[in-house]
């Protein structure tokens, strides 16, 4: 199947799954951010998993409904804490419905993501899924805690940046290939090759999304977010070092486009974009070398694209 097709089949199964009503706003809710679009990337990528190791990617639309639930779970909790009111182009869910509908309907779409995962036919490895999605879940909130520990310190150490993106994104990409190849029957070498194609290209997925926070152009999400809220990202780690000392108004909550424009324009200079670009390019490459022991085939070519996408797409 292709890219187009597997999406068709993903939206469709959200709709199917949402299926509540009541308690109305409760719902409405729920709903708003899973029917908003979004590339659904990860779907995509444990569809074409299953696929690539010779499966029926039919059989992993509880997985990939599953992951992509979760996802916008942990996107509706996002935006609160990072205080964004965008996302998808469209007012963030806590703008619209109020915060704490907003906290309830990330907790609804949570406890959904495994009820809809139960829908996976074979039990054995139903079971296996679901420990795995748990501590998956488990994962993005401790990188999550990291992202806003991390706000209220000066600077960070390279290796902590990376433990805190692989947990809080690279982790549900990984899941996603790896139990994608699993539900498709994939051998043992094949499963933990899809591993480390997700891992990897999730790592160049957040790094790139860092990037875009600076530099992207209607990205259906507020640009400058990264910088107000002082978050510690590879590019700011690389700046501060290169410029010698603290970065005016970088954290500033309320800063001005000014102000904003100001600090792009060090990030620049400083070659920080450039080196983040750069970084995200050899985790796409990272994961791109993964494939090579996966016989040819149309979902070999489509996973090659996808990390390509990662590191090249513009929102
Ligand atoms: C946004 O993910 C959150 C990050 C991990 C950076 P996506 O860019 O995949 O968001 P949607 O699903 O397309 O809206
Ligand atoms: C996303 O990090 C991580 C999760 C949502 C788990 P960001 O905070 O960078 O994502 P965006 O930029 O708001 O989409
Ligand atoms: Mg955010
Ligand atoms: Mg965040
Ligand atoms: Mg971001």
């Amino acid at each position: 199947m292709d890219v187009v097709e597997i999406k068709e089949a993903v939206d469709k199964a959200i709709e199917n799954y949402l299926y509540e009503k009541e308690p109305r706003l409760l719902y409405e809710a729920v709903k708003y951010l899973p029917s908003a679009g979004g590339k659904r990337l990860r779907p995509i990528i444990a569809c074409l998993s299953c696929e690539a190791v010779g499966g029926n990617m039919m059989d992993a639309i509880p997985l990939a409904v599953a992951l992509e639930i979760i996802h916008t779970f942990t996107l509706i909790h996002d935006d609160i804490m990072d205080r964004d009111e965008e996302r998808r182009g469209m007012p963030s869910v806590h703008k619209k419905f109020g915060d704490n509908r907003a906290i309830l309907a990330g907790d609804a779409l949570f406890a959904k993501a495994f009820e809809i995962l139960s829908h996976t036919k074979d039990a054995e490895i139903c079971k296996k899924l679901t420990r795995n999605l748990a501590i998956m879940a488990k994962e993005i909130c401790e990188g999550q805690e990291m992202d806003v520990a991390f706000e209220e310190m000066e600077s960070v150490g390279k290796e902590e940046f990376l433990e805190m993106i692989e947990k809080k994104t690279a982790r549900m990409f990984e899941h996603a290939a790896m139990n994608g190849a699993m539900v498709g029957g994939g051998s043992k070498e094949e499963v933990e090759a899809m591993k480390v194609y997700g891992l990897n290209l999730g790592m160049a997925f957040q790094i790139w999304d860092d990037c875009l926070d600076v530099i992207g152009k209607d990205i259906g999400k507020p640009v400058g977010s990264d910088i107000r809220e002082g978050k510690k990202t590879l590019i700011y780690l690389y700046a501060l070092e290169k410029y010698g000392g603290k970065i005016p108004n970088y954290g500033k909550k309320d800063a001005t486009d000014d102000e904003i424009n100001e600090i792009v324009e060090i990030l620049k200079e400083t070659g920080a974009i450039d080196y983040a670009k750069n970084m995200a390019m050899e985790f796409s490459r990272k994961a791109i070398d993964s494939l090579a022991i996966l016989k040819e085939s149309e979902a070999k070519n489509k996973l090659v694209e996808m990390a390509e996408f990662a590191v090249k797409r513009e929102k």
